[in-house]
């Protein structure tokens, strides 16, 4: 099994979205997968709960409970946990980094957020946890040019070292439409956004699931190289 922290200084930058999209993806390409909610708020408990049909597990794990959740996931079958964190950098996010085989930093283009994102990035260092940041909330590419302020954040990213998705999540209603009744946007008819958390997906499941950890090294590299290029 492969767990995969979703993590953010920052409310609102994403961690919710992002966790619930990642898990509902593994489960539409048949994962057996679990989403863990270590946030006490209770978004992404929330979020499954409005869903009908079948999907991925959910189950609400605040502070301790982590660990547990993990090792019975295992026990259970699981190839994915997915965790979705509290905003605060305390115990439970602390906790979900040192359980995860892959962070991913949730990160809109903003000064504060990628301030955020560099302290996390101290912390998951020192762990020596592989780590990726997701860009969220990215305004859309005018006439196919970046947005100043996508350029100036992955300029950023760049010198802080910080291996970037090279799938960014644009701001589009229908990521909040679409949680709002449990479903992906890849369950919507919203195609650019869907192929948008499909690509992340894809980069995401090659970086976490490479057979060795020296492959994981390279997707870094690469992630790192196409964010410097765009
Ligand atoms: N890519 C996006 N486009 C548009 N709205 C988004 C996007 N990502 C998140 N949001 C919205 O921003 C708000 C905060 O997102 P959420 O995932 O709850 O953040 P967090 O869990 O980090 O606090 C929610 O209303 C959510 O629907
Ligand atoms: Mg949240």
């Amino acid at each position: 099994m492969r767990t995969i922290a979703v993590v953010a200084r920052k409310g609102g930058a994403g961690k919710t979205t992002v966790a619930a999209h990642l898990a509902l993806a593994a489960h539409l390409r048949g994962r057996k997968t679990l989403l863990a909610d270590a946030d006490p708020q209770g978004s992404s408990s929330e979020v499954m709960r409005g869903r009908t049909g079948d999907g991925p597990g959910a189950v609400e794990a605040p502070g301790r409970a982590l660990a547990a959740v993990q090792m019975t996931s295992v026990r259970q079958g699981h190839e994915a946990l997915v965790i979705d964190t509290p905003g605060s950098f305390d115990e439970a996010v602390a906790q979900a980094v040192a359980l995860s085989d892959l962070v991913l930093m949730v990160v809109r283009p903003t000064f504060l957020d990628l301030a955020a994102a560099l302290q996390t990035a101290e912390v998951v260092r020192k762990l020596r946890k592989p780590h990726l940041v997701v860009l969220n909330q990215a305004p859309p590419p005018r006439d196919g040019v970046e947005p100043p302020a996508v350029k100036k954040a992955l300029e950023a990213l760049r010198v802080m070292r910080l291996p970037v998705a090279p799938a960014l999540l644009r701001s589009r209603a229908i990521y909040q439409t679409a949680l709002e009744a449990g479903r992906s946007v890849e369950e919507s008819m919203d195609a650019a956004a869907a192929r948008e958390v499909g690509e992340l997906w894809a980069f995401v499941e090659r970086f976490a699931f490479a057979a060795r950890p020296a492959s994981r090294e390279e997707a870094g590299e690469r992630a790192f190289s196409i964010a410097a290029t765009r």
